[in-house]
């Protein structure tokens, strides 16, 4: 159990209580606060889509090319505050996504892919929050590294699975995103990070704050999937109107040859 304890800090005259612990339990609040938008980013019609195989590989690549822009960002701020007392604790440089998403850049753009790959609206908002939240309250990287890094060792392999077999990959190819090379066992080290995020001292006031960050990256992460459903749309609809009316014309064919 946390060992709470009060303080009473008098600033200005003004006296305030605040209420610290030993060992939060940050990891729960976090489970707990971000579990409405779990949901909601489950069902943005993009993850849904993606979920049942329906994976386009045009929309794709510049998802991986948005989480490139991000991720690097993120590892940067992560980096630069890696000594700070809470980021430190959540500093797991064996996490880092930004290498494997430059070979799976490689991979979709080619070998020029940095001339290509750009990140997009909602991919720039995402950006700036980080960089916005890193120069004014480094705590608050928590919950974005919460939300990628949790959800990534949470759902690497089946999204791996399901992004194989609808763009036709073969192993190796396109997926390095979801290798956690210099990591054996995900599930344990999924309880390695959420004993480090109890491990964090902070009071009621900063953990609302992470709970609430982590909910703005769910939002922000939203965001970027639902720019690529305009895509997926328009793909989806390209190939069911080639697929009528190649039946269209082979139908008139065999009509065409029984006259
Ligand atoms: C494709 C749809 C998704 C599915 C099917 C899915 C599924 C899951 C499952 C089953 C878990 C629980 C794993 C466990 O308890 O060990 C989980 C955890 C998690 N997911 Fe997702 N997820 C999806 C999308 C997302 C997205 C879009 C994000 C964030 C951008 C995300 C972030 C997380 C986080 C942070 C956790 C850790 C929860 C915790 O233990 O505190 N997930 N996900």
């Amino acid at each position: 159990m946390a060992i709470r304890f009060e303080v009473r800090r008098q600033n200005a005259g003004v006296v305030t209580n605040e209420t610290f612990s030993m060992s939060s339990n940050l990891a729960t609040l976090l489970r707990e606060g971000t579990k409405k938008a779990h949901t909601m980013a489950e069902n943005v019609g993009f993850v849904r889509c993606f979920l049942r195989g329906v994976v386009e590989k045009n929309s794709y690549r510049k998802l991986v090319a948005n989480f490139y822009f991000v991720y690097s960002a993120m590892e940067e701020e992560l980096e630069r505050h890696k000594d700070h007392p809470v980021v430190s604790k959540i500093y797991f440089p064996e996490l880092h996504r930004k290498h494997t998403l430059e070979q799976d850049l490689a991979y979709y753009y080619g070998a020029n892919w940095r001339d290509q790959a750009a990140p997009s609206a909602a991919g720039k908002v995402y950006i700036d929050r980080i960089r916005e939240v890193s120069n004014t309250q480094p705590e608050l990287l928590v919950g974005h590294s919460y939300t990628r890094y949790l959800g990534d060792l949470s759902g690497g392999q089946i999204l791996k699975g399901i992004a194989q077999r609808a763009m036709n990959l073969s192993d190796g190819e396109g997926t390095a995103f979801y290798e956690f090379q210099a990591i054996e066992d995900e599930k344990a080290f999924k309880a390695i990070y959420r004993e480090s995020l109890d491990a964090i001292a902070v009071d009621e006031a900063m953990a609302n704050q992470i709970v609430e960050e982590a909910n703005d990256a769910f939002g922000l992460n939203m965001e970027m999937f639902k720019e690529l459903e305009g895509n997926l749309v328009k793909a989806i609809g390209q190939m069911l109107f080639n697929t009528l009316t190649s039946r269209r014309r082979r139908g008139s064919t065999e009509l065409a040859t029984a006259e």
